[in-house]
């Protein structure tokens, strides 16, 4: 059990929240006896400092030998005009390793967390889904033409780019008994590109997912039940990197209630897995020891969960985290950091869950 890791902690608040997600890597070792190579290495914006680039060909050619990669965040204000911007850095890693599939849970483990929620608490309770966002095609790509009287994205969709995205749902389903239900969603109604991802997609299913029941929804109509209804997309949902764009944004609210920037992992897995955090490297709070850690510790979940197949390593640190920003709501002492109106700085916050990781 275990693996090879390549670590890029990033800037600011992102080696501060890193160190501190090792440390519950740390106890899983111990507990599991999986044991993780871990290799440390720039991108953005301090590698920008050391190599006038905001990732180096020899980190790239790393990328390629690990198992995965565990990811801060990159980026600050003194960078602002530095061609290449630090942020590339990660776009480049994304695309060498063409990691196509962009993966958002939104679920509720913690009541607190629901009770913060903008969205009524009796519409979010029990919601539970992954969200997959194709990363890699549709019309953030292709040959754009931008003229003074006229802009295109072509929105292209080739049956591999289908097949491989749809596949991480299948495969997602099938870790379930009974396996859960897959949404594809699309406007098969007007765009052709949609009407192709819809065929090849049940193509895919029938062949290789017959157990999986595949269902399509309209993407308009998913973004209106998601507000009203997001219980009745509990399983997987797949889709195209523009709606998956919106559509990920719109979970944010029910994933990570009132302040998206601060909770929710945020994965990419294709070749490899990339674990991130949905956050930024917050440098208005840096070098305070503020930086909530939460995010960059369900990061690692996700890794010990969909690279390294330990779901139970993953549940329990979700658990200790749901516990840690319930203790207050259950009698024992608020530990929470100022984003979450408590009083916590980082280690803090940190030590509180790798004590209930071991308690667990
Ligand atoms: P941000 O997510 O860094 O910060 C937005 C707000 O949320 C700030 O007030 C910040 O203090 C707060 N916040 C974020 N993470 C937090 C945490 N863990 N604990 C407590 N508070 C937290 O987004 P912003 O300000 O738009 O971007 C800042 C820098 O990060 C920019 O250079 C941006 O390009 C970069 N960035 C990098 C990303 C990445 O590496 N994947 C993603 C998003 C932004
Ligand atoms: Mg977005």
């Amino acid at each position: 059990k275990g693996g090879k890791l390549l670590v890029l902690p990033g800037d600011h608040i992102g080696p501060e929240v890193v160190t501190e997600a090792l440390k519950v890597l740390d106890i899983i070792e111990e507990y599991s006896g999986a044991k993780f190579e871990r290799d440390f290495d720039l991108c953005g914006g301090s590698s920008l400092d050391k190599h006038k680039d905001s990732v180096t060909e020899e980190v790239l050619k790393k990328c390629e030998n690990v198992d995965a990669v565990f990811f801060g965040s990159a980026g600050g204000p003194e960078w602002g005009t530095s061609q290449p911007n630090p942020e590339s850095g990660l776009l480049r890693i994304r695309h060498r390793m063409q990691i196509f599939a962009n993966m958002r849970p939104c679920n509720f483990a913690s009541k607190s967390m629901v009770r913060r929620s903008p969205i009524k608490e009796g519409i979010i309770r029990g919601v539970d889904f992954m969200l997959i966002r194709e990363n890699c095609g549709g019309a953030y790509y292709g040959n754009k033409i931008e003229e003074e009287d006229y802009g295109c994205d072509p929105w292209e969709y080739r049956r591999s780019e289908i097949e491989r995205v749809v596949r991480v749902a299948g495969a997602l389903a099938m870790q379930h008994d009974p396996p859960l239900t897959v949404w594809s969603a699309d406007k098969a109604n007007v765009l052709a590109s949609s009407r192709v991802w819809r065929r090849i997609a049940h193509e895919v299913f029938d062949k290789e997912f017959p157990e999986v029941t595949l269902r399509d929804q309209l993407a308009d109509s998913l973004a209106m039940l998601f507000i009203t209804k997001p219980t009745a997309f509990n399983g997987v949902i797949v889709t195209d990197n523009t709606f998956g764009d919106i559509l990920s944004d719109e979970s944010g609210p029910p994933a990570a209630p009132g302040h998206k920037p601060t909770l929710g992992a945020n994965s990419a897995g294709g070749v490899i897995g990339l674990y991130e955090p949905v956050h930024g490297s917050a440098p208005d709070i840096s070098g305070k020891g503020l930086a909530n850690p939460v995010a960059q510790v369900l990061s690692l979940a996700m890794m010990l969960r969909y690279s390294f197949n330990m779901h139970e390593e993953a549940d329990l640190i979700e658990k200790a985290i749901a516990n840690v920003l319930d203790s207050k709501e259950d009698g024992g002492l608020e530990v929470r950091t100022g984003d979450l109106g408590g009083k916590a700085g980082t280690r803090e916050m940190s030590e509180a869950i790798q004590g209930e990781v071991k308690k667990l």
